[in-house]
Formats: C-alpha cells, structure tokens, sequence
C-alpha cells in the first residue's frame, strides 16, 4: 500500500533559502459557489519563506516553467491538493464530552458541558490543547475560531499550543456574568470577565505573525448581562477583533432570551442594540430567524457559523441554509464541537448536504446543496466569514499556502490499485469532491500546511504532554 507522506520525501526537511515546495496530484479549489476549478494532473507550488502560493496549474507546464528557485515535488496522481479547510465554530474545552449527554441545548450544556468547561484549568489545557490543535490539522483544518472556557490561564495555554502547531486559530474566553456554570462556578463578575478578555486581547491579537486573533466571545445572551455585551462589543471596536456568539439556536434560549430582555424586538436586536453585530462578528447556529433578524444581520454584514452536525445532535433544528444565502448573508461551516460530534469538517460538509436535502422533504421551494457548494462553504466561504477573504480559501497565487493533500487511496472503496475500480484520473472533479465530502477524514490527510509550513504528515503521533492532569478529577 502506498504510504500517504512519502511521495518525494520529507516536506518538515529544511528548505534551502530558495527552495520551493511543489505540491502534485489533482489539485482543486472552489473560488465561487457552484464553481469547482480543477487541474487532474496539477500542481501548486509555494515558498515557504513567504509562505505564499506562488504557481498553480498544470504539472507538465509548471514542471518546466524556468525560475530561479528549486521545487522540492511531492506527492502524485494519488493525490488531491487542496486549500486547508475551515472551521468557524468549535468549543476547545469540550472536546473530550463529543457524543456525550441527551437533551436539548440548555440542560445538555448544564448537564454535560459546564462542569468540563468549569475544569479547564491550566494543567488540563496544558495536556489537551495541543492535542486539539494536533487534531484539527489531522482532519485537514487549518484555520478555525474557537471558545476557550471563562479563564484567562487556560485560554493563554490554549494559545500557546495553537502558535506551537503552527495553525491560523481566531480563539477567545468565554465571557459569562449571569448564571455562568452554575451553583459551583468560580466567580467571574463583568469587570473580571472584560479586564481578563482585554489582557488576553492585549497579548494574542496579532501574535505569530498574524496568524493568531483574539475573538471576544460573550457566549451567547442567556449568561450575559446588558453591560457585559456592550463592553465586549466596546473592546473588540478598539482593537479591531473579531467577536463571536450564539444565536437562535434553540426554542429554550430563545424563550429565556425574550424573558431576560422585555426591551428587545427580537434575539437579533439584543445583539444589535448592545452594538455586538458587525463584519468582523461571527454567529453560531441562526436556524430560527425571523425575515426582520435576517435584514438586520444582512445589513450589518455580520457572518454566519451553519453548525449542522450539532443542530441535529441536539435537535435544534434544520437551518434554512438556502433562504440565508438568498438573502445575502455570507455563511462558513462550524463543527460546533462538543454538540458537534467531530471536528471532521468533511462529516460536516456532508451534514450540510443532508441537512439541506431533508429540508427538501418538507418544504416545496427548498433548495439542495452539492457537495461542491458545501466544499466552497468549508473553505472560501469560511475564509469570508473569518474575514481572510483574499488571505486563504483558494489556490490562487499570492494567496498564504494553507493547504491539504488527501491520498486517494485512503478514500476509494478498493484503494487505488489495479482493478480496484476507477482510476483516479477517470473521477470528475465533482465525484471527486463528492467522495471527500462522504468519505472523508482524518486517515486521508497526507500532510496539511499553513502559511507553507507543514503542521501535519500522516502517521504523525499524538503530542504527549508531560504535565499531569491535576487529582481531582473532571467534574464528568
Ligand atoms: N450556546 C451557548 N453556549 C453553547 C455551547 O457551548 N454550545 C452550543 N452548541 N450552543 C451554545
Ligand atoms: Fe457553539
């Protein structure tokens, strides 16, 4: 069987100061919806001292093409070449309760979700965030904005393991002033909450070259106050940060939220009136919007997390993905782990294609959703909702070289072999995609790069921390 890292060497070896990389295999991108571009025997070539994308196309041209720079080539026919993918929406803290706890959105956070996030203590995020982050560019991901729990130390922890792998992470503490995590919650009252999130802010906007931000997360309005959300909104204005929430995600949180706010149209005017919505805010989950929300959030520019994993684990609902696009609203894909069960952004293109086709089911006008356009959601949808529009999400030279090479063999039934079915040359771009989209996963990603740096290569081992979890135990 052919090992997936192998083809032409070591891409972690040392380049020469003008060597580039030079990436084969049937290379792909979707720079609009609807729109696969492909080159069946391609390439993309980058220099990793930019870190940028410097020639894509044909091999056979590009092979030849004189330039001054040597091209270290890997890979081959049995390869897809792809931009990284991008996950808008993840709960660090909860990775380790995936698939854990029943029930609707607010007693399966109470239940299953708050005492491990109570628990994310420094030594804990010391062992697992550089799991996580070994985790997601393992699934192929190389950009992502993240909930840390409530604590400043942890959060500085989860950071540092995201600069160490070496991945393109927007990531924030929770911010909570009501209720928080409940009866045995450390206090965290709205001066600590906004003094903590600022400090954070201060020491990680920016940070590794610009490959980290701060998001402000005021988590969602159930667990804010008034003042908390316009101080958020108030700090991220100042340093030019992205914010992220929850929104709409459930019948229970929007009945609280029209009891705690009496003043507000609507769970959207909340956000609105404490000056949280803009282009640089991300909101999860928007599957119960009224036409008047949409407006609102179509004017403000603000970005959508579609999280349809964790809509159907939870029984949230089916977001009407077709009527928010419609209506103008620029939408990425979220794993929403933990109420997501996998940070596999492919399990979550392809919950999207199914999510979109049950809505078929039962409403008349309902459009459905390729598996090329969830493939544009995941990636340059997701670059756009992250504002890295023009940054990532393509193949286009001059973009930053986040990418990822999936082996073939690793998705087709009978691997690649002779008489093992087509071969890989025959697959349209579309069934290409398609079987990426219903088959893929972490056991097809060869190697995965950011900025031209490699920050996964098949069969890499699982970092072990040294530091041991403190006794005590999780709350779980
Ligand atoms: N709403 C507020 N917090 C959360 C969370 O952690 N997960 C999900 N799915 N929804 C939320
Ligand atoms: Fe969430």
């Amino acid at each position: 069987m052919p090992s997936a890292a192998s083809p032409g060497g070591n891409p972690r070896a040392a380049a020469t100061a003008d060597e580039w990389i030079g990436l084969r295999g049937h290379v792909l991108d979707a720079p609009e919806s609807g729109r696969l571009r492909s080159w069946r025997e391609g390439a993309v070539l980058f220099d990793p001292a930019t870190g940028r994308i410097t020639e894509t196309g044909e091999y056979a041209l590009l092979r030849r093409r004189p330039r001054t720079a040597k091209v270290r080539w890997l890979g081959g026919p049995e390869w897809l070449v792809m931009p990284g993918l991008i996950d808008v929406h993840a709960h660090v803290p909860q990775y380790p309760a995936v698939a854990r706890g029943e029930g609707e959105l607010l007693p399966w956070l109470r239940q299953a979700i708050f005492p491990l996030e109570r628990d994310f203590s420094k030594p804990r995020a010391l062992v697992q965030a550089p799991r996580f982050f070994h985790e997601l560019a393992r699934h192929g991901t190389t950009s992502a904005m993240l909930y840390s729990a409530i604590y400043e130390e942890s959060t500085d922890a989860a950071f540092e393991a995201a600069a160490a792998r070496g991945l393109r992470i927007a990531l924030g503490k929770v911010m909570m002033d009501v209720g928080s995590y409940g009866p045995l919650q450390p206090r965290k009252i709205l001066t600590v909450s906004l003094h903590e999130s600022e400090a954070l802010c201060r020491r990680w906007h920016g940070a590794n070259g610009g490959l980290l931000r701060y998001a402000f997360a005021p988590r969602f309005a159930v667990s804010c106050s008034e003042r908390l959300m316009r101080g958020a909104a108030d700090l991220a204005r100042q340093y030019d940060a992205p914010i992220q929430t929850h929104l709409a995600e459930s019948a229970g949180e929007i009945e609280k939220v029209r009891f705690q706010f009496p003043w507000a149209k609507d769970y959207t005017d909340v956000y609105d009136r404490c000056g949280l919505l803009g282009p640089r805010t991300v909101l999860g989950h928007c599957i119960h919007l009224s036409e008047r929300e949409v407006g609102t959030l179509a004017a403000a520019n603000a970005k959508v997390a579609h999280c349809p994993t964790s809509n159907l684990y939870l029984g949230s609902g089916i977001m009407p993905l077709d009527r928010w696009l419609a209506a103008g609203l620029t939408v990425g894909l979220g794993s929403d782990v933990a109420a997501g069960p996998e940070l596999n952004m492919w399990a979550v293109m392809r919950s999207a294609v199914e999510s979109a086709r049950a809505r078929t089911f039962f409403v008349p006008d309902a459009r459905p959703l390729r598996p090329a356009e969830a493939f544009h959601l995941a990636t340059q949808g997701g670059a756009r909702a992250l504002g890295l529009d023009g940054v990532v999400g393509t193949l286009d030279p001059g973009r930053e070289a986040d990418l990822v090479a999936l082996d073939l063999h690793a998705l087709l039934p009978y691997g690649t072999g002779a008489a093992a079915g087509p071969r890989p040359g025959e697959l349209s771009p579309q069934d290409l995609v398609a079987l990426c989209v219903y088959r893929g996963g972490p056991a097809a990603t060869a190697l995965t790069f950011v900025r031209g740096r490699c920050v996964y290569r098949a069969g890499e081992p699982t970092p072990m921390a040294d530091v041991p979890v403190e006794p005590g135990g999780s709350g779980i």
